[in-house]
């Protein structure tokens, strides 16, 4: 039952999102972070009869979500259980071979994080777990902040966290846990947070601890590079792909993969010129990445840091 005071997940720059990437009525698109149906459902109202949408979550509980709030589309919506990293099998097997447009949303919902039980939230006491696919073998984050020695600790809290102090963090955490196992969301947060001297200012010391485990229990970054590589080769001409990200990392790897392949022609002293950069060929459509409105920012706080790219396939590579 939702409590008063649970956040239920609201979609960011969904007008965005349909703007520049459904230009096609009737057209097959992929969106490989379904969550609660938002974007999937935007993305079919705007391409009206005939569109359909490929709805890819880890989570299974994000899909009997999604499933819910697309019951009135269900014939344009097929819904799948899976790694958008893997989207082209999940697409061939449900006999897709090209789409008119590829959406990723990343990271976790409101609900995913608002929920005590799955371990992603620093705000809410449960268990230390984080998985995105809470039915997979992956380890959890309890088995990683129990188990890795201090220096890969603090090399996720670097790399994924972009935390200044990853290494008092992984030293406090590799002492504590010879105390008793570090098996909470609460007892990993209090720790964090005696290391950063308390709480100052509008961000919790633990944020960054939180975001890097949650990456590396997920492997996210190497969802992302795969999922982007996957997304293109099933783009048709003239194909779209948008990507929604919520911290530099992720933003980052986007920008470099659409500038690879948007790559240019570069003169050669000898004449001629030779081709920098990979096929097939995108054009971005977003020079600059798009944030959302200041009415969104007020009514979302989760909006702040989200960074929308989107990139067009070329007609012919
Ligand atoms: C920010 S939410 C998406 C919300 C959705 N766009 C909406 O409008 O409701 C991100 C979702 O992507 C899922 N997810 C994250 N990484 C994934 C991956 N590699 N493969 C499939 N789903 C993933 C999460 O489980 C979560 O449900």
């Amino acid at each position: 039952m939702e409590t008063s005071c649970h956040r239920m997940h609201e979609s960011v720059l969904i007008k965005e999102v349909v703007d520049l990437l459904v230009v096609k009525q009737g057209g097959i698109y992929i969106d490989g972070t379904v969550g609660n149906g938002g974007h999937t459902k935007a993305i079919i109202e705007k391409g009206g009869p005939g569109t359909f949408v490929l709805g890819i979550d880890r989570d299974v509980s994000a899909l009997q979500r999604a499933g819910k709030a697309l019951g009135d589309y269900s014939g344009q919506v097929n819904l799948a259980h899976g790694n958008y990293a893997d989207m082209v099998e999940i697409a061939g097997k449900k006999g897709i071979k090209s789409v008119d447009g590829v959406l990723l949303d990343l990271g976790v919902s409101s609900d995913q994080l608002e929920d005590a039980g799955r371990g992603f939230s620093f705000m809410k006491d449960g268990p230390l777990d984080m998985r995105m696919n809470a039915s997979g073998n992956e380890e959890t984050a309890a088995d990683l902040v129990n188990e890795l020695p201090g220096e890969e600790l603090c090399k996720i809290l670097k790399e994924f966290g972009e935390e200044r102090m990853a290494g008092q963090i992984a030293r406090a955490i590799v002492r504590d846990r010879e105390k008793e196992i570090i098996s909470t969301t609460g007892r990993l947060a209090e720790i964090v947070e005696r290391v950063a001297g308390g709480r100052h200012g509008r961000i919790h010391p633990a944020t960054r601890t939180f975001q890097a485990l949650r990456i590396r229990v997920n492997n996210e970054i190497g969802s992302l590079e795969k999922g982007l590589e996957n997304g293109l080769s099933l783009l048709a001409p003239k194909g779209r792909m948008a990507v929604i990200s919520f911290h530099s990392l992720e933003d980052r790897i986007v920008k470099k993969f659409f500038a690879r392949h948007a790559g240019k022609w570069e003169s050669l002293q000898a004449g001629g010129c030779r081709w920098i950069g990979d096929k097939p060929v995108m054009n971005i459509l977003t020079r600059r990445p798009i944030g959302p409105s200041d009415e969104e920012r007020d009514v979302n706080s989760r909006s702040r840091s989200a960074k929308l790219r989107v990139a067009e396939r070329n007609g012919k590579d």
